[in-house]
C-alpha cells in the first residue's frame, strides 16, 4: 500500500491552479442520467470518487470517454439501474444515482451506504422525499428499491439541511409532472452549479443558493456541454497549507465568492490575501498565526470539510482556538492522529479545544477520511522531521495531483510504495 511521506519546515511559494470541485462534479455526472444525449463536461478533476462514478454509470449501461479533463458521457439507455454494495461502500455519493433513476427509468435499487468515519450519515432524509414525490420505497436486504411510473410535484420541507438531499431531489423533479417546492434546501454553491448545468439541459430551476428551490417539472432534457466549477474545499486547504508553512502562493482558478468563511478566518488569523485579480487568490503568511474560534455550519457557514484542516493551523498557531462541528457527529478522528505529532487538544463533547504549541514533530500517522488525511498533510508540511503517512488512497478520493501540486510549491513530498 502506498504512503507519503513528508519532509516539514519548507515555507511554500509558487503558483498553481485549482481543479474540479469533487462536490459538484459527482451530481453532475448523476443527472447525465437524465438524457438520452451527450453530456460533455470540462474541468473534471482526476479522482477516484470520479472513477467509483464512472464505473457505476458504466454499470448502468451508460457510455463514457474520458480525454484528460474532459469527460462524455452517454446515458442512451438504461439497461441495469441497480448501484451494488461492493461500489456504493467506497463512495457515499453513489446515492445521488437514485433521484435521476427513479425519474428517468422509473426504477433504482441502490444498495443502503451504512455509516461512515465521519459519521451515521442516514439517506432517510433523501427516502422521504422521495416519498412525497410519489415514489415507492422499499428497503430489504441491504438495499433500497425505488419505484414510481411518474414522479409529481410536490412542497417538501427538508428536517435538515442536507447537500446530496437537495440535489438528488432536484434531479428526481426535473422530470416529475408538476412543479416541486423544496424548502430547507441546502444553498451550498455546488448545488447551484448543479442547477445551471440542468438548466442548460432544459431544466427549469430557480431559487438555488436560497433555502427555497422551485423546480417546474419538463417532459425531457437535452444534451450538454457543461464546465465544473472550481473545488472551493481544495483551495482552502491550500490557503490553510500556505498559512501553516509560511510563504506566498498565487492560486490560479480559485473562486474567492465561494470561500468567505475561510477567507474571514484566516485573515482573522493574520494572514494576508490579495484577492483584486478576478478568478485568483494571493496568500502571504509569515506561519505566525494567531488562534481563532470556529464553528461548522452549512453554507455560508464555516464548511465541515475544512474543519480538519484548521485544526492542523491552529495547533501551531498562539493561543486557544476552540472548534466546534456542527454537522456530523464523529469528525474528530484527525484529532489522536495530531496529538502523536505533538499537539495539545482536548475534546469536550463536539468542541476541540486547541492550544498552540511552538511546533510539532513529524510521525507515522494514519489516514481515516479524506479531509482528516489532509490535515496530517498539511501538519507534516511545517513538522520537524518526516511524516510518513499511511492509507493514502483517502487523499485521492479528492485532491487530485496533490503531491505535484505541494512540490510545484516547493515541499519535500514523495508517494511510495
Ligand atoms: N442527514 C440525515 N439524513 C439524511 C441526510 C443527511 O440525518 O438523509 C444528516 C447527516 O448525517 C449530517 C447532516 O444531515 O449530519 C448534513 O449532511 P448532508 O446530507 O448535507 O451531507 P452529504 O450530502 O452526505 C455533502 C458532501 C460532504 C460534506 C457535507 C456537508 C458531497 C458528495 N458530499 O455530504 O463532503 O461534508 O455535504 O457539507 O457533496 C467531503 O467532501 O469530504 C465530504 C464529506
Amino acid at each position: 500500500m502506498d504512503k507519503i511521506l513528508i519532509r516539514g519546515g519548507t515555507p511554500l511559494q509558487g503558483e498553481i491552479t485549482m481543479s474540479g470541485a469533487k462536490n459538484a462534479v459527482l451530481p453532475i455526472l448523476f443527472a447525465s442520467l437524465l438524457t438520452d444525449e451527450n453530456c460533455v463536461y470540462k474541468n473534471v478533476p482526476d479522482l477516484k470518487d470520479v472513477s467509483t462514478t464512472v464505473k457505476l454509470l458504466e454499470n448502468f449501461g451508460v457510455s463514457t470517454k474520458k480525454d484528460e479533463n474532459t469527460l462524455h458521457v452517454l446515458a442512451h439507455n438504461i439497461e441495469k439501474p441497480l448501484a451494488s454494495y461492493d461500489l456504493v461502500k467506497t463512495m457515499r455519493a453513489s446515492v445521488l444515482a437514485l433521484g435521476p433513476l427513479l425519474a428517468r427509468h422509473g426504477y433504482a435499487r441502490i444498495a443502503l451506504p451504512g455509516g461512515c468515519a465521519i459519521g451515521a450519515r442516514p439517506i432517510n432524509l433523501h427516502l422521504n422525499a422521495l416519498v412525497s414525490l410519489g415514489a415507492d420505497i422499499s428497503l430489504n436486504e441491504g438495499y433500497v428499491t425505488a419505484q414510481a411510473k411518474k414522479l409529481k410535484g410536490t412542497t417538501l420541507c427538508f428536517e435538515t439541511t442536507t447537500v446530496t438531499g437537495t440535489e438528488n431531489i432536484m434531479m428526481a423533479a426535473v422530470l416529475a409532472e408538476g412543479t416541486t417546492i423544496i424548502e430547507n434546501a441546502a444553498k451550498e454553491p455546488e448545488i447551484i452549479d448543479l442547477a445551471q448545468c440542468l438548466n442548460k439541459m432544459g431544466a427549469k430551476i430557480e431559487g438555488t443558493g436560497t433555502s427555497r428551490i422551485t423546480i417546474e417539472g419538463v417532459s425531457d432534457l437535452k444534451g450538454v456541454e457543461y464546465e465544473i466549477m472550481p473545488d472551493r474545499i481544495e483551495t482552502g486547504t491550500y490557503l490553510v497549507a500556505v498559512a501553516a508553512t509560511g510563504g506566498e502562493v498565487v492560486l490560479h482558478n480559485g473562486e474567492a465568492k465561494h470561500l468567505q468563511s475561510i477567507l474571514t478566518k484566516l485573515t482573522q488569523m493574520g494572514v494576508d490575501l490579495d484577492l483584486s485579480v478576478k478568478n485568483q487568490i494571493k496568500i502571504k503568511s509569515e506561519g505566525k498565526l494567531k488562534s481563532v474560534n470556529i464553528k461548522t455550519e452549512p453554507y455560508p457557514g464555516f464548511p465541515t470539510d475544512m474543519q480538519a484542516q484548521m485544526m492542523a493551523l491552529a495547533s501551531i498557531s498562539e493561543g486557544t482556538s476552540f472548534i466546534a462541528e456542527h454537522i456530523f457527529e464523529n469528525r474528530f478522528m484527525h484529532v489522536c492522529e495530531l496529538q502523536r505529532m505533538g499537539a495539545e487538544i482536548d475534546i469536550h463533547g463536539n468542541v476541540a479545544q486547541v492550544k498552540g504549541v511552538s511546533h510539532l514533530k513529524g510521525a507515522p500517522v494514519m489516514a481515516t477520511d479524506l479531509r482528516a488525511s489532509v490535515s496530517l498533510v498539511i501538519a507534516g508540511l511545517v513538522a520537524e522531521g518526516t511524516t510518513e503517512i499511511h492509507r493514502v488512497y483517502h487523499l485521492d478520493r479528492g485532491y487530485e495531483a496533490l503531491e505535484r501540486k505541494l512540490s510545484q510549491l516547493g515541499a519535500h513530498i514523495e508517494r511510495v510504495s
